[in-house]
């Protein structure tokens, strides 16, 4: 009775170990936004580096936002990752993309963004720290003047802010602003409902496969979804089965299926 009440719990550390180790969870995010951060992307300070792909680095601020560094082109906040489509849709809160006269290209992404009708008023400022952060533009600016981008149709008139500024120019304010990538090419594995990751033992060539049964596309499939778990489960077990026959127990080295006369401390 007790030996057999051991074997249970034993079973259960073992699938509990097993599925630690098959599956290591590379889905965060940056905060409370919904926006999930899976592979390709991955924050470079917080996850392992086989849960992203190289140029896919991205970062959290202190406000929770998605950063994206894309030098030259500036700090880009990510608003929303289709991973279908292989897109991002961005914000530029820092203004960098006033800089750039049209679309842009990095060897991961392609950047595209439309121009509106409404304008930036620029300005070209002697340095002072009280000025509205929202105005600053750190990627027009310089060690020795500020560059402020403020909108045209702001009232702005005896702005204290602006006292030791003079105008230059207007800029339209660019937005839509949509980042895509080509490679890796997981569109087609996330169309289906799994996910994509960097395959293993391969370190030569960065090649992804698609694994996976989390996501459930139809909506009726409550039974279809605890069967594929089923599955799942017991395709971990047995993939830990292959792996486990070495299992180290009270300083012996025993198989596996012996693991009933294993006496492991209690949990
Ligand atoms: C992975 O972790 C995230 C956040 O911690 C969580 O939302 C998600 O459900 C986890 N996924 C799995 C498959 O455990
Ligand atoms: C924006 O600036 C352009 C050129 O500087 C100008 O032609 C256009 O009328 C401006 N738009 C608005 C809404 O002020
Ligand atoms: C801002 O004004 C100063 C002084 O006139 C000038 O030296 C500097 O180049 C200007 N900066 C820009 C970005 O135009
Ligand atoms: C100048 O503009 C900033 C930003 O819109 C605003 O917070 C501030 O109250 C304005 N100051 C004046 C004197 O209008
Ligand atoms: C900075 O701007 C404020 C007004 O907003 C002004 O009182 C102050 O003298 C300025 N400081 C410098 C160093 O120009
Ligand atoms: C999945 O396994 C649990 C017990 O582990 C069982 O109760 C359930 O009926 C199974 N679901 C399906 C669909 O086989």
């Amino acid at each position: 009775m007790r030996d057999s009440s051991k074997t249970v719990r034993c079973l259960f550390c073992f699938m509990f170990i097993a599925e630690l180790g098959a599956s290591l969870n590379c889905t965060t995010s940056c905060g409370n936004r919904g926006v999930d951060i899976r592979f390709p992307f991955w924050i470079k300070d917080r996850q392992a580096d086989q849960c992203g792909y190289p140029g896919f680095a991205l970062s959290c601020n202190e406000m929770g936002d998605i950063v994206l560094e894309l030098p030259p082109a500036g700090k880009l906040h990510i608003e929303k990752i289709d991973y279908r489509n292989q897109v991002i849709h961005a914000s530029d809160p820092q203004r960098c993309l006033l800089r750039q006269y049209s679309s842009y290209s990095s060897s991961v992404f392609h950047l595209q963004f439309k121009k509106s009708k409404v304008n930036f008023t620029i300005f070209n400022c002697s340095l002072n720290n009280t000025r509205p952060l929202n105005w600053m533009a750190p990627c027009l600016s310089t060690a020795h003047y500020d560059v402020l981008a403020v909108d045209s149709e702001l009232s702005i008139e005896d702005n204290e802010s602006l006292l030791s500024c003079t105008k230059m120019y207007d800029l339209p304010v660019p937005h839509d602003i949509r980042l895509s990538w080509s490679s890796p090419n997981c569109g087609s594995c996330e169309a289906t409902g799994k996910q994509c990751r960097l395959r293993k033992n391969s370190i030569t060539e960065l090649e992804t496969e698609c694994y996976g049964l989390h996501k459930v596309i139809s909506k009726n499939s409550e039974k279809k979804l605890s069967k594929i778990e089923n599955l799942t489960r017991v395709l971990i077990f047995y993939r830990y089965l292959e792996k486990a026959t070495d299992y180290r127990c009270n300083h012996r080295i025993i198989p596996f299926w012996h693991f009933s006369h294993c006496s492991l401390p209690n949990l």
